[in-house]
């Protein structure tokens, strides 16, 4: 399987990886398929992300995908991150084998649950998260993983 430098960087030198003390926000979601697991932290001060952290038990690219977009959400505001979406990671990474398009998937969604957890403490509502459930399984659980 060919993966570009970039990928290959966050890979071997993932960014913001861990999980934040104390944390805003926590989710954890799952690719049922592949065990795949993901959970993300987050601090929110005055609606902007301040800090994000991830874990995974997630193959590489899972990897190299979440550290990127923790690096691209880090800074933004709630409402700015939700809209970073698994297409955006891709095109910053300069994309992924077809058959590891999925493993992107987890940080987006791993991102939206930990808003969501934010929110529900904190009596916010955000629309981007309208219709949003981590516990579903997102539509690439049918793919393979590999
Ligand atoms: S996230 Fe399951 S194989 Fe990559």
């Amino acid at each position: 399987m060919i993966y570009n430098k970039k990928v290959m960087d966050h890979f071997m030198n993932p960014r913001n990886v861990g999980e934040i003390e104390n944390a805003d926000g926590v989710g954890e979601v799952g690719n049922i398929r592949c065990g795949d697991i993901m959970r993300i932290s987050i601090r929110v001060r005055d609606n902007v992300i301040e800090d994000i952290k991830f874990k995974t038990f997630g193959c590489g690219s899972a990897v190299a995908s979440s550290s990127i977009a923790t690096e691209m959400i880090k800074g933004k505001t709630v409402e700015e991150a939700l809209q970073v979406t698994n297409k955006d990671v891709l095109e910053e990474l300069g994309g992924l084998p077809a058959v590891k398009v999925h493993c992107s998937v987890l940080a987006e969604q791993a991102l939206k649950a930990a808003v969501l957890d934010y929110a529900n403490k904190n009596g916010k509502y955000y629309k981007e998260l309208e219709g949003f459930s981590p516990d579903e399984e997102h539509p690439h659980d049918e793919e393979e993983c590999d």
